[in-house]
């Protein structure tokens, strides 16, 4: 009898430990390290490369620190501010808010590069170097298929959507 009371506490206490296991990873995922390295399913970066697409061509003035935009000249958004954006419209909310970490978040890309776009899927994210410090890069990009990209490029300009070019290209992360 004394065995089985035992054992039933072990499973019990097994079980509890395992439940808050999951909890506090799903805590850890809320947070910022757990997105690096993160690989969603394809069809959300597909959503967000069409998310991204629309506020290209609606309209969308550039507007640093911008993450919101009417469409129409209302609002604007920045180069990080369409991704941002773009990702959690997608329903990925894990996205991080500038250039400076999303180009840590997600995973390197394969056969994609500012000078050889063969292998770029919708939603991969190159990131530049146009006056950065620190190996940090400053402007990032979002591939759309084939050799596009979307960019919100600098005060004055529409987003908009552009070929993937290579001068002072950097780096490139995919999140799916
Ligand atoms: C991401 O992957 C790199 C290289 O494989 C590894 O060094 C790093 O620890 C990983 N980061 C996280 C948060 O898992
Ligand atoms: C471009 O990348 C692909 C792999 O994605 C490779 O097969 C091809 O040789 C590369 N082209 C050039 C010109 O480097």
């Amino acid at each position: 009898m004394k065995l089985i009371f035992s054992l039933i506490l072990v499973i019990f206490t097994l079980f509890v430990s395992a439940n808050a296991n999951v909890e506090s990873q799903v805590d850890r995922l809320a947070q910022f390290g757990e997105s690096m390295n993160i690989t969603l399913s394809q069809s959300v970066c597909n959503a967000a490369a069409a998310k991204a697409e629309h506020y290209a061509t609606c309209g969308c003035p550039y507007v640093w620190g911008g993450t919101s935009c009417g469409c129409g000249g209302s609002g604007g958004m920045d180069c990080s501010g369409i991704v941002y954006t773009s990702f959690r419209e997608a329903g990925w909310t894990g996205i991080t808010r500038t250039t400076t970490t999303q180009y840590k978040q997600g995973t390197a890309c394969s056969g994609c590069s500012g000078s050889n776009t063969s292998g770029c899927k919708a939603g991969d994210l190159l990131f530049y170097c146009f006056g950065c410090s620190g190996g940090v890069p400053d402007h990032v990009i979002m591939a759309i298929g084939g050799n596009r990209a979307v960019q919100c490029p600098e005060p004055g300009q529409d987003c908009s959507v552009i070929d993937i070019y290579s001068e002072n290209y950097m780096l490139c992360r995919s999140m799916c």
